[in-house]
Order: structure tokens, then C-alpha cells, then sequence
């Protein structure tokens, strides 16, 4: 029997403040971009490129990007926040049946394949698509058993202070001890293997994910405004905590302009190379990689950018990111043809709301 089709992100947990300065995407530009929740294609979509095309290995993943692209076609704003069960801390959602009389609505703009998933999956779009990858649904373990450790009260604590050095503070007198019991139960790499699969960590040097992981909740939580940075809430909350503080794609105010560009999407099932066999080479300028060479060997990694190299037109940039694995090294044909830009890929990688990454890289074509 093959196995089913599942949405293993139905968020894209990567910031995609990241991509748009670090991409640059000028109007009239082709963009190249990994699906995964379909988010940071859509937020790139506001960039204003002739074209995006977003790309997946997964079908389960794409038609989450199905999902939110019919609805953009089809709903107004209220009802498009509305389909996907957007969830808010302080405002409850329409009742689930309301959700599925909008999947109906939507269903129509949808190809064969992503209908069939979520005519096979309406469980998901009851309890709302946004929370129902099964990165999400760890996300909710890990809170629930972070609240049978600490009172609301406490963990609210690090989200309802008035400004970011009493969130400091807030955070610092923390008592953590539970907290980091928790990663360590929690955060190794045979659970964590569980959730994304042992080869995403193939790659990974250490041991100690607990450890790396907690260096980096302290970073999230002494850089960044809680109730702004809406990748703490999704995680540790499991809502927004407001309606400014969601991906772009999602704010109000860029509704107009994601309903004017939507026809410029294109969702595609295949790899790169399968999108260089399709559209030739020269064919691309703007390149969002996400982190997909995490698991790969450096031999196929250079195999991948060397797609990307043909497929780029003079003046291309591209971005990637890792999440626990140590960079990939480019070969020397590569590295002839391209640039890094260790000053901008660190000032990102600093101000990256996402917090859980270890590196993020900036490229452009020489
Ligand atoms: C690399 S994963 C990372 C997810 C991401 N860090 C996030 O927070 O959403 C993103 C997506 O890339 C897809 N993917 C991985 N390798 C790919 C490849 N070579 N070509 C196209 N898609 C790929 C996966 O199916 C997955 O949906």
C-alpha cells in the first residue's frame, strides 16, 4: 500500500522578511520557490514578480498552497482568514462548519489532486489547515506539556510585557529548569527524527539538540517582541496574539495587492531540475532555496546548485538557510560562478524572527 500523502508544515516557519531583502525581487522578475506551507511563496508574490513559480516534492504541501491561493481568488478578506482557521489568541474563530462551506466555495479553483486530498482530509479544514502539519501538531504536544509544567500565568508572563527589556526581564527571571527538562525529553534527534524523518538530520554534527535549541529560545525571546513576532506565538501559544502580527501575506493591508498577483503563481510538483527541463535554462532571477540542502551531501548539493546556475539569468540571487546542519560546501566550478554576501547574510540571520536556525546564506551570480 503506498503510504498517503501528509502536510508535514502548514506554516512556513522561516522569516520571510529574510527572502525579501536578501532577494531584492524587482518587478518583472521570475522567482523560483520552495512551497512547503506555501507562505513565504505567497509573501514573495507581493514583491511583484512577472511570475513565481513554487515548487514541492510533496503533494500534501502543495495543496496546502492550493488552498490558500483558491481561497485568495475566491473570498474576501474576512472569509480567506477565516478558511484556513487563522487562529488569534483573543478572537475565536466561525464554527468549523462555516470553514467547510468555504472550502466549497473555494474548491472550484483547485486541481484534481489537491481537491481529492482535502475532500479526503476535511477533518483538517474543520479544526483549521493553518495548525494541521505534523511540525504543528508537535508544536501542540510540546505546549501541552509545556502547560502542565507552568501556570498560564507564567507563560503568559513572557508575552504581556510592555515592551521588549521587560520582556528581557521577564524572561531572565524565568525559572527554566523544567523548561529545559522538557527540551531534553523532547528535542533529541529520535524524536525529533519521528516528526521529520531521520535523513533531515543526517547531516548534523551534535548531539545535543536540547542544548542548541535552548541557546536559541533565548535568543528569540531577548531580540524580538513576543506579541509581534508571530513564529513565538504560532510556537509557544499556538495563535497570533494580534492582527499586525502575522506573516505579510496575511495582513489586511496587502490583501488588494496578493488578489492582484495571484494569477502570476504557479504550483509545481518536481524538483529543479525538473522545473530547468521544463522552462530551459536562463529562465529564472530570484531563487528562495528554504532549507532543503539540510539532509544532502555536498556531492548533491553542488548537483543542485549547478541546476540553479543554469536555470538563473545574469544578476540572479539566491537564499537558503540551515537549521541544525553545518553549511554545505560549493566546489570550485560552482564558487567561479557565485558570490556569497557574509555581511548581509549575517545582519539577516541576526534580525531572523524565526530564531531557530543555525546559518543563512546570500548569494548572487557574478
Ligand atoms: C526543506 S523543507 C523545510 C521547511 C521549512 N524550514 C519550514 O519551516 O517550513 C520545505 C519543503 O521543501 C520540500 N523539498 C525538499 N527538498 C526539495 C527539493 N529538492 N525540491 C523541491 N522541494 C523540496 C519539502 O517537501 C518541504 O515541503
Amino acid at each position: 500500500m503506498t503510504k498517503k500523502p501528509a502536510v508535514v508544515y502548514s506554516n512556513v516557519w522561516e522569516d520571510p522578511e529574510l527572502n525579501r531583502v536578501s532577494l531584492k525581487v524587482q518587478p518583472g522578475q521570475n522567482v523560483l520557490s520552495i512551497t512547503s506551507g506555501g507562505c513565504n511563496s505567497l509573501c514573495l508574490l507581493l514583491e511583484d514578480p512577472a511570475k513565481l513559480i513554487s515548487i514541492d516534492l510533496n503533494p500534501a504541501q502543495l495543496s496546502m498552497l492550493e488552498f490558500k491561493r483558491a481561497a485568495i481568488m475566491e473570498l474576501d478578506y474576512d472569509d480567506f482568514i477565516e478558511s484556513m482557521g487563522t487562529p488569534f489568541l483573543f478572537k475565536p474563530g466561525k464554527p468549523a462548519e462555516y470553514r467547510i462551506e468555504l472550502y466549497n466555495r473555494i474548491k472550484k479553483h483547485m486541481p484534481a489532486y489537491a481537491v481529492q486530498f482535502w475532500d479526503e482530509n476535511q477533518n483538517h479544514i474543520r479544526d483549521g489547515i493553518m495548525m494541521c502539519g505534523k511540525v504543528e501538531k508537535f508544536f501542540k504536544i510540546y505546549r501541552t506539556l509545556l502547560g502542565f509544567l507552568y501556570s498560564k500565568e507564567d507563560l503568559m508572563s513572557l508575552f504581556k510585557a510592555e515592551n521588549l527589556e521587560k520582556q528581557r526581564e521577564a524572561y531572565a527571571t524565568f525559572r527554566k529548569k523544567r523548561w529545559n527538562a522538557l527540551h531534553r525529553l523532547l528535542l533529541n534527534r529520535a524524536v525529533l527524527s519521528l516528526v521529520k524523518g531521520a535523513h533531515s538530520f543526517a547531516q548534523v554534527d551534535f548531539e545535543d539538540f536540547a542544548g542548541n535549541l535552548n541557546v536559541k529560545r533565548t535568543r528569540g525571546m531577548t531580540r524580538f517582541f513576543n506579541p509581534d513576532n508571530y513564529f513565538m506565538c504560532l510556537l509557544m501559544l499556538g495563535a497570533h496574539y494580534h492582527e499586525k502580527g502575522m506573516a505579510p501575506y496575511l495582513l489586511r493591508e496587502n490583501y488588494p495587492k496578493l488578489k492582484a498577483n495571484i494569477g502570476r503563481l504557479e504550483i509545481f510538483m518536481g524538483t529543479i531540475g525538473d522545473v530547468l527541463k521544463k522552462d530551459g535554462p536562463g529562465s529564472y532571477d530570484r531563487f528562495n532555496l528554504s532549507n532543503i540542502f539540510e539532509w544532502m551531501t555536498n556531492e548533491v548539493f553542488n548537483g543542485i546548485i549547478r541546476e540553479v546556475l543554469e536555470l538563473a539569468r545574469p544578476g540572479s540571487r539566491m537564499a537558503w538557510r540551515y537549521t541544525f546542519a553545518r553549511p554545505r560546501e560549493l566546489d570550485a566550478e560552482n564558487l567561479s560562478h557565485l558570490v556569497y554576501e557574509p555581511e548581509l547574510s549575517e545582519q539577516l540571520f541576526n534580525q531572523d524572527r524565526a530564531f531557530i536556525y543555525e546559518s543563512f546564506h546570500a548569494y548572487h551570480l557574478k
